[in-house]
């Protein structure tokens, strides 16, 4: 046990009113916003105000006989001359985007420009890995390059509004939208949550390649019942400050421009009517002060959850609650003329509203330059620095589950010079992306089945079989608007003849290499399932050419945490790509044949079975910790340990972790050296976990503290060392409903994932 001097750690007294938010704005003053706002203002109707406030959905890209087309969303261009629009969601097409500001700007009594948003979430033009596959890298760096890119591409389009980050913190895979976020941890969310907003904004609001944020869903939308999207989210106070809030404080404190408010109650209140999410919390707690969006339809939905009396009643709650603008539902301007005609709604209320609004345009320099280049934007679309970074970002998310007999990487030439290529996600190019790949072209992607066989040249065969077909659970909207997918399905009989084929070319290969997981809408928006396993017939394809004997490798292309479990104990080699976006399959071959090496650590549990859900690693210790003795936390017929920890994943190489130093001054300053032992250069991601051994709660058994990704060629010994501050040794204590720093003895652990064994102690005598 290491104890060093004792010093006292400085308190700071958690204080509920914050100082505003400090959004970096330049070349413009925070005084020469609020002039020309005030001066707009000032010359403003009521229902040019209130137009402002109101945000529509428009797909000009639709099919005409498509699902968007029938919600008949279509602008007239003399509503948006009149001011009816403040924003519009879904145009992508820079000389759409043009033409309809050409009306805003132009035709207009006051000339504001149109404020295009979009759902930049993994890249524009280049489709970028998922989000929770980015959090797998533990490289805020490279995370914070990748949003860059996509600001820079949406931007050019005319987009100037990203709604991302999506920072909920997501503990149950059955949940799709976890494909979204960062995984289940606050700390890894919110390093996540800042790069994020870093990369899409710049160095401040209105930096020319880039565009406001719209972190979401405010909040707690990632604790859904049951996993079922939309679905009512109940959280105490001590999980909401502790663990789903800590990333959107990041997130505002980092600068995010806009806060967009979700979908399901909180405790009983929907969060885009709830004044304590949007008031106490966001403004008062924090100092927010850009502006609040809602989701789709979501004012419009409070009379759904049997909250609101009406239309009007709607408005009323979501206004004063604090959400600026409606997005979609247009209840605001149907309904806002009644209520401040009687005085429900103050005039200076409607102001509140419309204030960051304008404010956020003229940072964003629309009023100056509100138009973009559209043969520039195509040139900034093809840049091949984009596609390489994205492939650099999917090898570097890509986490390595098990490498038995060193399978990987593969030897090119006579040892495998045939290779069957199995599997019906293999060779797809829209799956391969991932949901929310909206403006991309999906010609581009590059399958894992073009990767490998771009990779080996002529010497290797390289065949591939579908393996039968995964039905798609019901076609995604937002997919049916761009792509249309009429294929009939195959039959019964088509599908098992496809096996017996796959299971044919296997047993004629030399290796197996099955490309199996989800299609692209099964994870995502309104994807929640019951089950983890491999769906569709993927489970038995699998078992069938394992049957084989052929040496099997098994990639994943998934949004979620699958059972694996059978997995685990029969193919011996298998790569977790997640979606790894449009250069997926040239980064999965790089990490197979060894150009590249898996660094990539899970950002959230692997479960054995669905029946352990919700488990995640930072739990508490509970009255009878599992100690696999009777009458303790633990299942009668499944360990309660996960089939993968938190921040899991192995190398092509192995990492030593040795001389674990703690020293205490006015922070804990704790060192440890880390030595790649194999022969072979790889990174490794140091994590450091602490634990709080008594306070005035019970804390969880681990918490992730520090991390960093660092590269090692073979020999090589670097000494890693973490802060722990003032930050990391604080928590929201039920008992005392406040942050506190406690006098305590503390546990730390410093390894390669969430089992870490290094261990030391340190105690805070003086908080
Ligand atoms: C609903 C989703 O919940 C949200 O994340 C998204 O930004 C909006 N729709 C707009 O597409």
């Amino acid at each position: 046990m290491l104890i060093g001097t004792m010093k006292c750690i400085l308190i700071t007294i958690f204080a509920f009113a914050a100082d505003a938010q400090r959004i970096p704005v330049a070349p413009l003053t925070e005084a020469q916003v609020e002039s020309r706002v005030s001066g707009l203002l000032k010359s403003m109707t009521q229902s040019e105000k209130i137009g402002q406030l109101n945000q529509l959905f428009v797909f000009p890209e639709a099919p005409p006989d498509g699902p968007a087309a029938k919600l008949g969303l279509a602008p007239t261009d003399q509503e948006i001359a009149k001011g009816d629009y403040g924003s519009f969601l879904f145009v992508t097409d820079p000389s759409v985007i043009n033409r309809m500001q050409h009306v805003a700007v132009d035709k207009s009594r006051l000339h504001i420009p149109l404020l295009f948003g979009f759902d930049v979430i993994h890249g524009f033009k280049t489709i970028f890995p998922v989000p929770l596959a980015l959090a797998a890298s533990w490289d805020p760096a490279l995370v914070e390059q990748a949003q860059a890119v996509a600001a820079r591409e949406a931007s050019a389009a005319g987009v100037r509004w990203a709604f991302g980050p999506m920072v909920d913190i997501a503990r149950d895979p059955r949940w799709g939208r976890i494909v979204e976020g960062a995984g289940e941890d606050p700390f890894l969310g919110s390093a996540m949550a800042r790069a994020q907003v870093r990369g899409f904004q710049g160095k401040y609001l209105g930096e020319p390649g880039h565009v406001v944020t719209s972190v979401k869903h405010f909040a707690g939308y990632g604790a859904a019942d049951g996993g079922r999207d939309y679905d009512s989210s109940s959280i105490s106070d001590e999980q909401l400050w502790n663990v789903d809030l800590p990333p959107f404080h990041a997130a505002v404190e980092a600068g995010a421009g806009t806060v967009m408010s979700a979908y399901m109650d909180l405790n009983g209140v929907p969060a885009t009517a709830n004044s304590f999410l949007l008031q106490d919390v966001l403004r008062r707690a924090w100092g927010f002060r850009g502006f609040v969006v809602s989701d789709a339809f979501a004012v419009a939905n409070l009379t759904t959850h049997g909250f609101a009396k009406d239309a009007e009643d709607a408005a009323f709650r979501a206004i004063t609650a604090g959400v600026d603008m409606d997005m979609g539902s247009r209840t605001y301007i149907r309904q806002l003329p009644k209520l401040l005609e009687s005085g429900r709604v103050s005039s200076k209320q409607l102001d509140d509203a419309v204030r960051p609004i304008l404010a956020t345009k003229v940072r964003m320099g629309l009023f100056e330059d509100p138009y973009v280049d559209e043969s520039g934007a195509r040139s900034i679309f093809a840049s091949p620095d984009h596609r390489e970074l994205a492939r650099v970002a999917a090898q570097r998310s890509a986490v390595l589950f098990r490498n038995e007999g060193s399978l990987l990487p593969l030897p090119r030439g006579s040892k495998f010079a045939s290779i069957a290529v199995i599997g019906p996600l293999a060779d797809s190019q829209l799956d391969i992306r991932g949901p929310w790949a909206l403006a991309d072209d999906p010609g581009q992607a590059i399958t894992v089945l073009k990767g490998i066989r771009d990779k080996v040249g002529s010497g290797t065969r390289v065949e591939y079989a579908r393996g039968g077909e995964l039905r798609r659970v019901y076609p995604s909207m937002f997919d049916a608007i761009r792509h249309s997918r009429k294929t009939v399905p195959l039959t019964d009989e088509q599908n098992v003849a496809e096996v017996r084929a796959a299971v044919e070319l296997a047993s004629q290969s030399d290796l197996a290499i099955l490309v199996l997981g989800e299609t692209q809408e099964m994870s995502g928006e309104g994807a929640s399932r019951t089950s983890l396993e491999l769906p569709g017939k993927q489970q038995e394809l699998l078992a069938k050419v394992a049957a084989t004997g052929k040496p099997v490798v098994l990639v994943l292309l998934n949004g979620r945490p699958l059972d694996l479990t059978w997995a685990s104990q029969h193919i011996p080699a298998i790569l977790e790509a997640w979606f790894p976006g449009a250069q997926g399959g040239n980064a999965v071959a790089d990490l197979l044949f060894g150009d590249a090496n898996p660094g990539g650590k899970l950002p959230v549990t692997f479960p054995r079975n669905v029946g352990q859900v919700p488990i995640y690693y930072a739990h508490n210790l509970t009255h009878q910790p599992d100690t696999a003795a009777d009458f303790t936390s633990r299942y009668w017929d499944q360990p309660t340990s996960p089939l993968y920890p938190f921040g899991y994943g192995l190398s092509y190489t192995t990492f030593e972790f040795s001389n674990l130093r703690v020293d205490q001054g006015s922070s804990v300053e704790v060192r440890v050296d880390v030595k790649n032992t194999g022969d072979r250069a790889g990174d490794e991601v140091v994590q450091l976990y602490i634990h709080q051994q008594f306070g005035s709660a019970s804390r969880p058994v681990r918490e992730l503290k520090g991390f960093q990704r660092i590269a090692l060629t073979p020999n090589e010994k670097k000494e890693v060392h973490f802060t722990l501050g003032g930050n990391e040794l604080e928590y929201w204590s039920a008992a005392l409903r406040k942050m506190v720093r406690e006098r305590s003895v503390f546990d730390v652990w410093v390894g390669g994932d969430s089992k870490a064994q290094l261990h030391s102690t340190f105690t805070v005598l003086r908080p």
